[in-house]
């Protein structure tokens, strides 16, 4: 039997809804299919937007969007996005597929597309090709009310008021697709291009620099070093991107996302699993320069990484999405939540059509995720206070090698309704749980599982439903235990009121 503890009376520290959210770059048929149809096309929309996608990301609350990318961010030229489309220059996706990119969704549409979805903007600015002063007006034509050449030009595309756009990235990956730079160099880089990023009016700017590839702990180091500026909110970083994702194969062969045998499902347990390890390293380097915890660590790249699906174009990153993913899902929110003190703010890649996707489209079709249903059942601990959770459990073990067969994290919220997320990442074997509530004599639990009978079932066009949320029954409560056992390959959220 499992033995779970969840100290009630000890939570101090809020889980930030920002860790529930989504990245979603101009890359494949992320943007275009996936939010953005056009005005004119027979899908139902509105200015250009799907409404069936904008209706399933409100219903799971996704707090912000980061966009527009990734590496197209480092090459792309927001000016070219503005203005009447049919005037709007195209540009070559160099790296996504070489396609031509005719820029009709740009700034406006995507700030259009958040204020419908009812989620904060995340935009990530160009240092790998764009200049200081690029950026600089980007940020005047976001974020001044008054009179200014930048604040004009958006009056004249019909946008009067200042869109407060508060979270910026300075830059992506700027050790790799952003420009190849050594971390010194890149710090200096963010000191300039961040002082010229201007606060303007009640919008001081969240300034997040382009952070480590994975376990590259000298990037933080030098970094946190370099640009940490202690009493200086307006040229410090605030925010420090992690990126990191779960590659079950070795490049070339990433895996099939659909095809898969036990070995795999395996490995690619483990590699989720590291996301703890990265989390805690990274924080305690943070932790010598900022024990206060002033800079966020921002993963705002983490998911799952296969082959893509056979006959889809290799530059466009489309990967099907089975219960495997709702497992690595559960496993990293359990550890955002875990580490809420520094991990304020997180994306999965990418929303649509691309990587770990919430939603898939095809034509007027639209597939909610196994991955969806994670961030649905989830969504219950967006702003609640976190909860110490201690674990003893089973271990699985593969070949010799052993992975804890349970995650789980914990919360209270604004109603004292205590919920408590749990995975169960053996695919063979159910786990007995004793749970304690410590502090907490609930009348009362509920709860909803993740589970389907075999670890590769997706939902598929044809049929949508065959991975998704049921209500969980298979437990008991005593004063503060319950007991509950957990069928294998789960995730499941308990309510106790
Ligand atoms: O998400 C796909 C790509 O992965 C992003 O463009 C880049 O930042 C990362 O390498």
């Amino acid at each position: 039997m499992s033995r779970i503890a969840v100290n009630v009376q000890q939570g101090n520290v809020r889980i930030n809804r920002h860790i529930y959210g989504n990245f979603s770059e101009h890359l494949g048929r992320c943007i275009y299919d996936g939010f953005w149809v056009g005005e004119g096309s027979p899908v139902p929309n509105t200015r250009g937007l799907r409404n069936d996608i904008i209706e399933a990301l409100k219903k799971i609350k996704m707090p912000n969007l980061r966009w527009p990318g990734g590496c197209f961010a480092d090459e792309y030229h927001w000016k070219d996005g503005i203005g009447p489309r049919s005037q709007r220059p195209k540009m070559i996706n160099t790296h996504w597929g070489g396609v031509t990119e005719d820029n009709s969704f740009g700034s406006h549409e995507f700030l259009d597309l958040c204020a419908r979805i009812g989620c904060e903007p995340y935009i990530c600015g160009n240092v790998g090709s764009g200049t200081v002063q690029e950026l600089s007006q980007w940020v005047e034509y976001m974020n001044f009310d008054g009179q200014s050449p930048m604040a004009d030009l958006r009056k004249k595309n019909g946008r009067e008021k200042p869109f407060n756009v508060r979270l910026w990235g300075i830059g992506n990956e700027n050790w790799g697709c952003g420009g190849m730079m050594t971390p010194e160099y890149y710090a200096d880089l963010f000191r300039r291009y961040a002082v010229y990023a201007r606060n303007y009016g009640d919008t001081p700017l969240f300034k997040i620099a382009c952070g480590p590839n994975s376990d590259n702990y000298h990037w933080t180091e030098v970094m946190m070093q370099k640009t940490y500026m202690k009493g200086n909110p307006r040229n410090s970083l605030h925010g420090l991107s992690l990126h990191y994702y779960t590659v079950p194969g070795d490049r070339p062969d990433r895996g099939s996302a659909t095809v898969f045998n036990e070995k795999e499902w395996f490995v690619t347990m483990k590699k989720a699993y590291f996301m703890d390890e990265l989390v805690q390293k990274h924080g305690a380097i943070m932790d010598q320069y900022d024990p206060e915890k002033y800079v966020a660590l921002v993963v705002d790249e983490w998911g799952t990484w296969y082959d893509v699906e056979p006959g889809t174009n290799p530059g466009f990153l489309y990967q099907q999405n089975t219960l495997r993913d709702a497992l690595v899902a559960g496993i990293h929110l359990n550890i955002f939540n875990n580490y809420a003190e520094r991990v304020r703010i997180a994306n999965i890649a990418q929303t649509i059509n691309v990587l770990q996707s919430v939603i898939l489209t095809e034509g007027a079709k639209m597939v909610l995720t196994p991955t969806y249903h994670v961030f649905d059942m989830y969504k219950v601990h967006q702003d609640a206070v976190k909860l110490p959770v201690y674990v003893e459990c089973d271990n699985y073990t593969m070949s010799n090698i052993s992975i804890p067969a349970l995650s789980a994290s914990a919360s209270v919220d604004h109603e004292d309704c205590i919920h408590v997320s749990l995975c169960n990442i053996d695919p063979n074997t159910e786990q007995k749980v004793r749970l304690e509530l410590r502090g907490a004599s609930p009348s009362k639990v509920t709860g909803q599982i993740i589970s389907s009978a075999n670890m590769q079932d997706y939902n598929s066009f044809d049929q949508g439903d065959k991975v998704g949320i049921k209500e969980f029954k298979d437990m008991a409560i005593s004063g503060s235990t319950i007991t509950l056992r957990l069928p294998a390959k789960s995730v499941v959220t308990l309510e106790a009121v």
